[in-house]
Parts: C-alpha cells; structure tokens; sequence
C-alpha cells in the first residue's frame, strides 16, 4: 500500500483533525503517502485534494473542526457520483480511503465500497453518537462537556429565578446525547425520540417536585423529540411554573476535543491504517467493550445502535 487517502464528511465533530493528524503520521510511518480530500464527498467527486506530510498536521490535535472542511454532499447518494469519486481516486494512484464522519457517512463509504471495490475503511466520529459497532464516536465526549458546562451554568440562573429551564440539545434523530448529558447535570427529566413524548407525566412531575419545595428544574429535550418551544409552552401552560427555552446549538459541534475525544481519534485511526496496511477495506472501527475493533460497513449502516432507556429511569431516582 503506497497511497492512501482521507476524507472528512458530513457533520463536524472535535477530535477530527486529531484523527487526521494520526491517520497521516501512522501512515507516512508505514512508508505510504497521504492525500487529504477537501470537503467531504464534494472532494472526491471534483478530485480536490492536497498532500498531507507529518509536518503538515503539527500542532492541530487540540483544534475542533477539521482543517480539511466538510459538506455534506447529498450528491453522493448518486451511483454516477460514486463512481466518479472512484475513478479520481485510481487516477491519484490512491489504494485505500479513510471515512471520517457519523453514520450518513458511513453509508456513503459502504456505497463506494460495494459498488465500486475500494478499500474503504469508517472512523466513526459524530457528536450523535449515533453509528453502531462503537461504544462512542469521536467528538461525543467534547459535546457531552460542552453541554455540561452550558447546563451548569443555565442552573445558576433557574435557581436564582425558581425557574424550569427546558434545554434543547442536538443528536439529530438519537438521545445518546440527551441521556448522557441529562445524567451528568442531575437532571429533573430528559426526553429522548426513542421514548414517547408524555406531557401529563412531565407536567406531574414538575408539579410534583414544586410541592416538596424544588421550584427549579432542568428538563434536557434531544432535539429529536419535536418542537421544544411547544413543549416549554405547554409546561407553563399546564403547571404554575415559569419556564424558559433554552437551545444549546452549534456551540456542541467545536471546541478542543477532550482528552477522551482525541484518545479515540488516535486508536481508531491506528486501527484505519492497520487494516488498509494489510489490504483490508469495507470495514468500520470502533470501541467494543473497551477494546478497539471493526466490523463491515454493511452490518453497521444496516442495524441501529440501541439506547439503555433504563438509564431513564436511573436518572428519574437520581433527581427525587
Ligand atoms: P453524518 O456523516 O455526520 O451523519 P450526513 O448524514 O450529512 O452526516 O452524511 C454525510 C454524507 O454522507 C451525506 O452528505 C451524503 O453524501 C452521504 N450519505 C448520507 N446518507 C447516505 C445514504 N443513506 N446513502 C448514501 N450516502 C449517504
Ligand atoms: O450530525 C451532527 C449534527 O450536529 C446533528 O446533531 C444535528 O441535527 C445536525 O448535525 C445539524 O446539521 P447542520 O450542521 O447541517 O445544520
């Protein structure tokens, strides 16, 4: 394997140039070369790409974002498109791609590696947390923090005022973010797409907690449960507190990647090069039970990651 190539796509996440970084210096230490694709698929269906050395990714492993973009390139979802990326690869003399991206891009990576043969190789990273075959994605760990310190501090101002803040933050479809950060700020409830939205029983438990004195609450919605300006509205409406809407938003997606985001973005990428060093593609990396691992790309675009609504419950006791 003399060539090799990555590529990050879709949503950004911190711990990406980390991975970039790791992915280049295990490489060029393997004796192979590294192109860098610009902007997600968008630079592998236009060939545009620069060379990436060891020097090049210095001092980039505590930046959030990635130094190569993203898009997302719904393009791609094209088998003209596909093809294209495939040809521009051959033509760059490129043996086996690296994918770093959440779950929309693996299905992109699966898609050219099944219908063109390349050796494509996933690096879940994703602030959704959301790709199955891992434990956690890279980036989910910096989002969780960022949450964290932004809900610490929305408390501050709900107790000042005896307020219940309903706090929105992202995960697209999932409530791996939701639940995670919901239980690390003692939340009062936290509402999920993966269970059904029960307004009488979030307005009881509000009412509830008022009558033994806890005026203050903290209600994380995961973005995926609907309009959550509606669900603050009816929480005011329905129960004597006064509420306020609160959406975290983009700020989840930046930032220095902790130290657990940037571990990942190393292991994972050593697996990467591992498996193409040795000629082996249509695979994904990821955190199995504390052990880095892969499994093929079909098996993780074709099942969905399971959420331990138990932990719901753990958190309701947490929070009485
Ligand atoms: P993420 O990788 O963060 O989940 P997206 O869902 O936007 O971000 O996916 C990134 C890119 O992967 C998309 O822009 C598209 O090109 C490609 N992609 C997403 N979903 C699919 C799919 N079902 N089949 C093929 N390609 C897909
Ligand atoms: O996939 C990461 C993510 O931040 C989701 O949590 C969110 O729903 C989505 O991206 C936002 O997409 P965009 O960056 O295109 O607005």
């Amino acid at each position: 394997m003399r060539r090799i190539a990555v590529v990050t796509s879709g949503g950004d996440a911190p711990g990406m140039n980390a991975a970039i970084r790791a992915i280049t210096r295990f490489a060029c230490a393997s004796g192979m070369e590294v192109l860098g694709f610009e902007r997600g698929w968008e630079g592998l269906i236009y060939n545009r790409f620069r060379q990436l050395t060891p020097r090049s990714v210095g001092g980039i492993i505590h930046l959030g974002g990635t130094v190569l973009h993203t898009s997302r390139c719904p393009e791609f979802k094209r088998p003209e498109c596909v093809r294209m990326a495939a040809e521009n690869l051959a033509a760059d003399g490129v043996e086996g791609l690296v994918v770093i991206g959440g779950d929309g891009s693996m299905r992109g990576a699966r898609d050219l590696a099944l219908q063109t043969g390349a050796l494509v190789v996933g690096v879940p990273a994703s602030i959704d947390n959301d790709v199955y075959g891992t434990d956690e994605t890279i980036g989910f760990d910096t989002a969780v923090n960022t949450c964290v310190s932004e809900i610490d501090k929305i408390r501050d101002t709900a107790i000042s005022h005896e307020r219940v803040f309903v706090v929105e933050v992202m995960g697209r479809r999932r409530g791996f973010l939701a639940l995670t950060v919901g239980l690390t700020v003692g939340a009062e409830v936290i509402l999920v797409p993966e269970a059904p939205l029960n307004m009488e029983e979030v307005c009881r438990t509000v009412k509830e907690n008022a009558a033994k004195g806890k005026k203050t609450g903290i209600i994380v919605a995961a973005e995926g449960v609907g309009d959550t300006r509606r669900i603050a509205e009816q929480l005011e409406a329905n129960t004597k507190a006064e509420v306020r809407l609160s959406i975290i938003g983009y700020a989840q997606r930046g930032g220095s990647p902790t130290a657990r985001s940037r571990l990942l973005a190393n292991l994972f990428s050593k697996e990467a090069v591992d498996l193409l060093s040795s000629h082996i593609g249509g695979r994904v990396v990821g955190l199995q039970k504390g052990e880095v691992k892969s499994i093929t790309l079909e098996e993780a675009c074709s099942k969905e990651k399971p959420l331990d609504l138990s932990l719901l419950e753990v958190a309701k006791t947490l929070a009485t």
